[in-house]
């Protein structure tokens, strides 16, 4: 077998609209919005630095540039809090700005579909494995989902998909994959298929949005075909790639919320709170009158 290369880059989709959360996205992408008191992007970034992520690659669109500068210096912001010497809130960001050198951007021009969007990465990508993290989901969990995965590929050299399970009638919503033998610490993939008709999905194992691909997706992606929802998709071309290589499955088993629907962004940031100590004490309380007091 050849050599196993380290999963050096992370590629992170932003270019979406973020419609279901308009007005809030007229003006702000949905990754800024906050869980808590850090927007949704850091998370995911956070996720793929404790699994030895070294480069970050953005693929926005228009009305993005936020995203650009908040992974930049804020030269006003910084001489303004030490003036103040608000030493704490310097340190913070300090601890968040990612190394020089080590963020990329570049540009979805269309909205053309998951596919797509990864395709256009492939020069920053490269030829080596690399992470896709989509920023709408965040985890929680003892150990990050994506360290995990890094782990299972190390050991396998397989393409790795995060999947977790969902009920049944909500399959339609998701790829969904079909598990065979142990690998490792995971399971074979024997089927994968986007957004299944309802009551034809092969299993109840949804892909939850990590992936670590090898780079062999790029020239299936370059053929541009569409699939459901007329959208150039990730997952065919992920088909199309499993006839000449492995998909593992890894099973994550932390809580995933998705930021990119109202319910899951409010659980999120109830979740989070919860998880701090400097908030969870005047929290908790109020949270449990309000529910208590539901009819
Ligand atoms: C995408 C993927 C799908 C995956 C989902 C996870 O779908 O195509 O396979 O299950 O993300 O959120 P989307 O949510 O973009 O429709």
């Amino acid at each position: 077998m050849s050599q196993i290369r380290k999963v050096r880059k992370a590629v992170f989709p932003v270019a979406g609209l973020g419609t279901r959360f308009l007005p809030a996205t007229k003006a702000v992408p949905k990754e800024m919005l906050t869980v808590v008191d850090k927007p949704v992007i850091q998370y995911v970034v956070d996720e793929a630095l404790e699994a030895g992520i070294e480069h970050l690659i953005f693929v926005t669109g228009r009305s993005k540039a936020v995203i650009e500068d908040y992974f930049d210096i804020q030269v006003e912001l910084e001489q303004t809090l030490r003036a103040r010497n608000k030493t704490a809130e310097l340190t913070l960001l300090e601890s968040i700005l990612p190394l020089a050198g080590s963020t990329s951007f570049t540009r979805q021009q269309e909205p053309l579909g998951l596919g797509h969007a990864v395709w256009c990465a492939r020069e920053l990508v490269g030829n080596e494995p690399f992470a896709l993290l989509l920023p709408d989901m965040i985890m929680k969990g003892e150990k990050g989902c994506l360290k995990g995965m890094v782990e299972l590929f190390e050991h396998s050299g397989a393409n790795v998909i995060a999947v977790e399970e969902c009920a049944p009638d909500q399959a339609h919503k998701y790829g969904i994959v079909g598990v065979g033998e142990k690998i490792g610490e995971g399971f074979a993939i024997t089927k994968m298929v986007e957004k299944p008709a309802p009551g034809t999905a092969p299993s109840n194992f949804f892909i939850n949005g990590r992936y670590i691909l090898q780079p062999e997706i790029f020239p299936i992606l370059a053929t541009q075909e569409r699939g459901a929802g007329n959208e150039i998709q990730l997952t065919d071309a992920m088909v199309k790639l499993s006839a000449s290589q492995t998909f593992a499955a890894y099973h994550f088993r932390g809580e995933t919320y998705d930021c990119g629907a109202k319910d899951g962004f409010i659980l999120a940031n109830i979740a989070f709170a919860l998880a701090r100590e400097d908030i969870r004490p005047s929290v908790e309380g109020p949270l449990k009158t309000l529910v208590s007091g539901l009819k």
